[in-house]
C-alpha cells in the first residue's frame, strides 16, 4: 500500500512537475553573456571570444581563485556556441572551430574541476542571436544535454510566439527530467510573456522552472541595475512570493567587476541581489577583475543571506527621497521570531553620504529578547539590539550599508 503511494506520487512528479530536486538554494557561478556577449572572433581575438578555452580558464580561475570554495559552482555557456545549422541527424552541433574538443569534452572537463556545467538554447525557431532554436526538436536536445551531462540549461525565448510558451517551457521541462540527468531548468517563459502584455502564470512557471527571468537584461551600468532594483521593488507583491527552494526569480546577472559600476555600486547591486535571493551568477573576466570587486563577490557572510535555507525573497520596506531599505527574513527563526538581513541604499546623487536613523521596531524587528546586529560589509558588531534601539547609518551616494540582525532565543534567559 505504501509502495503504491510513493509510486503515485513519483510518476505524479515526473509527469506534472519539475521538482528535480535542484536549486535548494538560488544557484551560483559563471556566465558568459554579460560580459562576453556573441564575440565569436577567436582569429582576432582568440582570448575573449566564445570558445572552449574561455571556459576552461574560468573553470579554472574559480578553483584557484577561491570562489567555489564560497559557493560559486556552476560555468555556464550563454547564447553563440552553436554551428549555424543542426547535423545531418538532426542534432545540435557546437561550432567545430571555437569548440574544437566538442561539448561532452567541455563537461568533463568542467566537472573534473569539482564544478557544474551548464548549456544555453532557445525555445524558439533561433536563439536570440540567431543560432538554431529547439522547437521541433526538443526531445532530441533534451537527451543530447543529458549524453553531454549538462547540469543546468537555460532556455531563452526569442523567436517564439509568447501564447505557446505555457504549453513549450513545460513540456522541454518534462523531456529535460525524463532523461534521468537532474538539470537545472533556468527559463524566459514570463519576461516574453510579459512584453506580449500576458500575465504569466506563476504556479506553473514555480512548478515547472528552477529560476526564471521577469525583465530586462542587465546592461553594464548603474542605470541598469537601478533600472532592475526598481521592478523588483514595484512589482514584489506579484513577483516575491514565487521564490522558494527549487524555484527563484532571476533578476540577472551579476556586473560586479566589470566597467560600468563604481565600489559603491558594486556593493550594492550584491546586496540587493542576496535580499531577492537572487541566482549569483557573475559574469566577468575573472583573470582581470581588481581585488576590491572580487572582495565583495567573495564576501561569505553575504553569499549566506542569499543562501539562506529559508529562500524567502526580501522586500523593499521604505522608499523616500532616494532612500530606500529592504528586509529579507532569514534563518534562525526562534519563537516565530525570524532574523533579517537589512540593506539601506542611497539613489540620491547629492555627493554626500545620506543618514538613516530608524528603530529597530519601525524595520520589523519586533522581538522583545534582541538581535544580535552586526554590519556584513564593515565587520563591525554592534551587540544585541532591542525594538526600541535607534541604529543610526551613514549610506555614500548608490552605496549601501547592509546589516544583519540575528534573532535572540527566549530560552537563553
Ligand atoms: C537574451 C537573454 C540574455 C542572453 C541573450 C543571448 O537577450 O535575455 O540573457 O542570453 O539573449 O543572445
Amino acid at each position: 500500500m505504501y509502495r503504491y503511494i510513493f509510486l503515485i506520487g513519483t510518476l505524479n512528479a515526473i509527469c506534472n512537475g519539475l521538482e528535480n530536486g535542484l536549486a535548494r538554494t538560488p544557484p551560483m557561478g559563471w556566465l558568459s553573456w554579460e560580459r562576453f556577449r556573441c564575440n565569436t572572433d577567436c582569429a582576432n581575438d582568440p582570448d575573449n571570444c566564445i570558445s572552449e578555452r574561455l571556459f576552461q580558464i574560468m573553470a579554472d580561475l574559480l578553483v584557484t581563485e577561491g570562489y567555489a570554495s564560497v559557493g560559486y559552482e556552476y560555468v555556464n555557456i550563454d547564447d553563440c556556441w552553436l554551428e549555424r545549422h543542426r547535423g545531418t541527424d538532426g542534432k545540435l552541433l557546437a561550432d567545430h572551430k571555437r569548440f574544437p574538443s566538442g561539448i561532452k569534452a567541455l563537461s568533463d572537463y568542467i566537472h573534473s574541476r569539482g564544478l557544474k556545467f551548464g548549456i544555453y538554447e532557445d525555445y524558439g525557431n533561433f536563439t536570440c542571436a540567431g543560432y538554431p532554436g529547439i522547437i521541433g526538436y526538443e526531445e532530441i536536445d533534451a537527451l543530447q544535454f543529458a549524453e553531454w551531462d549538462v547540469d543546468y540549461v537555460k532556455l531563452d525565448g526569442c523567436y517564439a510566439l509568447p501564447y505557446d510558451m505555457d504549453r513549450g517551457y513545460t513540456q522541454f521541462g518534462r523531456f529535460l527530467n525524463s532523461t534521468g540527468k537532474a538539470m537545472v531548468y533556468s527559463c524566459s517563459w514570463p519576461v516574453y510573456q510579459i512584453y506580449a502584455g500576458i500575465q504569466p502564470n506563476f504556479s506553473a512557471i514555480q512548478t515547472h522552472c528552477n529560476l526564471w527571468r521577469n525583465f530586462d537584461d542587465i546592461q553594464d551600468s548603474w542605470a541598469s541595475v537601478e533600472n532592475i532594483i526598481d521592478y523588483y521593488g514595484n512589482n514584489q507583491d506579484l513577483i516575491a512570493p514565487n521564490a522558494g527552494p527549487g524555484h527563484w526569480n532571476d533578476p540577472d546577472m551579476l556586473i560586479i567587476g566589470n566597467f560600468g559600476l563604481s565600489y559603491e555600486q558594486a556593493k550594492t547591486q550584491f546586496a540587493i541581489w542576496s535580499i531577492l535571493a537572487a541566482p549569483l551568477l557573475m559574469s566577468v573576466d575573472l583573470r582581470t577583475i581588481r581585488p576590491e570587486f572580487k572582495e565583495i563577490l567573495l564576501n561569505r557572510k553575504i553569499i549566506s543571506v542569499d543562501q539562506d535555507p529559508l529562500g524567502i525573497q526580501g522586500r523593499r520596506i521604505y522608499k523616500h527621497k532616494g532612500i530606500e531599505i529592504w528586509s529579507k527574513p532569514i534563518s534562525p527563526v526562534y519563537q516565530n521570531f525570524y532574523s533579517y538581513a537589512l540593506a539601506f541604499i542611497n539613489r540620491r546623487t547629492d555627493g554626500t553620504p545620506s543618514d538613516i536613523s530608524v528603530t529597530l521596531r519601525e524595520l520589523g524587528l519586533i522581538n522583545n529578547y534582541g538581535y544580535r546586529v552586526e554590519d556584513l560589509y564593515e565587520n563591525i558588531n554592534y551587540g544585541i539590539l532591542f525594538p526600541k534601539t535607534k541604529i543610526k547609518v551613514k549610506v555614500n551616494p548608490s552605496g549601501v550599508v547592509m546589516l544583519k540582525g540575528e534573532t535572540q532565543n527566549i530560552n537563553k534567559f
